[in-house]
């Protein structure tokens, strides 16, 4: 029952507490070879507490940060719940902008902040919270249960999609249940129907074989940061349009209902561009700002380096700039082939003063999860009891680089979490709020009760 699980949240409440903070100053950032050995802390970590609850926890070499493969006690007759989540994180910076500091959880006006709150330990330790929850008020389990946690989410999942094309068998379940992200809105419960793909990519220019004076030389020589930028306009407008012949060719539009559902959301325009921090939203506008970010692709550009940026001025014409960049891809395109579309775009926007250069460094591939199964009514109901509403299906602009393979495995995979909108992922001050934490190990609990009841 609902209430003997919060009233096991309302007694445990600052143990659990000290307890996920302890997790949270591990600073297991992927990216950085440096923290290769945190990553291997905060792996050991959860491995301990799924061990704690009575789990044979497998810790699988991959090469990079561990897979932590979890079995649960066996529990005869019952369905078998497959969760997955991640203990990696990005990298804090700017740690300037931080209030408290990223790796010191600490709790400020109901809310939980560090690095990997709600993106991803935080909503992991939920679901784990909601096991112990579940052991100290019945004894037992109610369904099978395994656990994939990884430590190489934020860096492209590489190493858990080669084992589980490898061995399938893993994530045969009855449900599988991906806590990585939000609800819409704190009182409005939902499930992620739909996750962008994502194309990770450096375009690199080179016009001179050295920098050169630009007194001497401007007016003639080929500037390489100028030669960027414009070649950067023929991939994308200031109409927000992506330039990239054929890029919009696979892009379905969602049904006229979903869209209709997407506009009686809680969520305007206004509060949208408010919490984003922004003056005004930019984009294409023939489309509302929620299929902008769910259901459009993207061309971004994360950071340009080249010249001189140090203090005061040098007066030089660059040899040399190279731009991080990412396509947000949706239903039905696919990574490979925007692609091999982005390299050919590139290559005939290239101007003959100059060398381009583009390196793919991953891709994903959008997903799209079924809503009609009866993991995902058994979660509806659980979201009733815990929320007092249902679910919403929703869409996210983010990605999740394995679930493309769980959905082709599964009808049953429910991409939900507990994090708010404002959890600022990726940025500083991230924030669980401690609400959705405990109204989340309630909803998990009973999700799996329900799980084995309801046939
Ligand atoms: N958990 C996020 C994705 C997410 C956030 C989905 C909020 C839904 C709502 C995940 O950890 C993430 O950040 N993914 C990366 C992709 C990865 C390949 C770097 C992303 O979306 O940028
Ligand atoms: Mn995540
Ligand atoms: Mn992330």
């Amino acid at each position: 029952m609902a209430s003997t699980l919060a009233a096991f949240v309302e007694q445990e409440r600052p143990r659990l507490l000290a307890d996920l903070s302890e997790w949270l100053a591990i600073p297991s950032i992927s990216a950085q070879p440096e923290h290769a050995a945190d990553c291997r802390r905060a792996a050991a970590w959860i491995a301990t507490r799924l061990q704690r609850l009575g789990f044979s926890v497998d810790t699988l070499e991959t090469g990079g940060p561990p897979i932590l493969w979890g079995v649960g006690p066996p529990v005869p007759g019952a369905p078998t719940v497959l969760c997955y989540g991640h203990y990696d994180v990005q990298p804090p910076d700017p740690v300037g902008e931080w209030v408290s500091p990223p790796f010191q959880p600490t709790v400020r006006d109901g809310n939980l902040y560090a690095r990997g709150t709600a993106d991803d330990k935080g909503q992991v330790y939920t679901v784990v919270a909601a096991l112990e929850g579940l052991k100290a008020t019945r004894g037992s389990f109610p369904v099978n249960l395994r656990f994939l946690i990884e430590g190489e989410e934020e860096t492209g999942s590489k190493g858990l999609t080669e084992l589980l094309t490898r061995e399938p068998e893993r994530t045969r379940a009855a449900a599988v249940l991906v806590t990585d992200t939000n609800i819409v809105a704190p009182d409005q419960p939902s499930v992620d129907a739909a996750l962008r793909g994502i194309i990770h990519a450096e375009i690199h220019v080179r016009t001179l074989k050295a920098d050169l004076h630009s007194g001497l030389y401007g007016g003639a020589a080929p500037n390489a940061i100028e030669t960027l930028w414009h070649l950067l306009e023929k991939l994308k407008g200031d109409d927000g349009r992506v330039r990239i012949p054929g890029f919009y060719q696979r892009v379905k539009r969602p049904a006229a209902a979903e869209l209709r559902a997407w506009r009686s959301l809680p969520v305007t325009d206004k509060a949208f561009r408010e919490e984003a921090g922004a003056k005004a939203l930019v984009g294409e506008r023939k489309y509302g700002v929620l299929e902008r970010v769910w259901s459009r692709p993207t061309f971004e550009v994360h950071g340009i380096v080249g010249g001189y940026t140090g203090a005061g001025s040098k007066t030089v014409i660059p040899a040399e700039a190279t731009a991080k960049i990412s396509l947000r891809l949706v239903p039905d395109q696919r990574g490979r082939d925007v692609a091999a579309r982005l390299v050919r775009a590139v290559k005939r926007a290239a101007p003959k003063h100059a060398d381009v250069k583009v390196t793919v460094f991953s891709t994903v591939d959008p997903a799209q999860t079924s809503l009609d199964s009866r993991a995902y009514r058994v979660l509806d109901r659980a979201f009733r009891e815990v929320w007092g509403s249902g679910i919403a299906p929703i869409r996210t602009g983010g990605s999740i680089p394995i679930v493309p393979l769980l959905q082709q495995r599964s009808d049953a995979v429910l991409v939900c979490g507990v994090g708010l909108p404002d959890d600022r992922l990726h940025a500083p001050n991230e924030k669980l709020t401690l609400d959705q934490i405990w109204k989340g190990i309630v909803l998990f609990g009973r999700f799996f009760e329900l799980m084995a009841q309801d046939k």
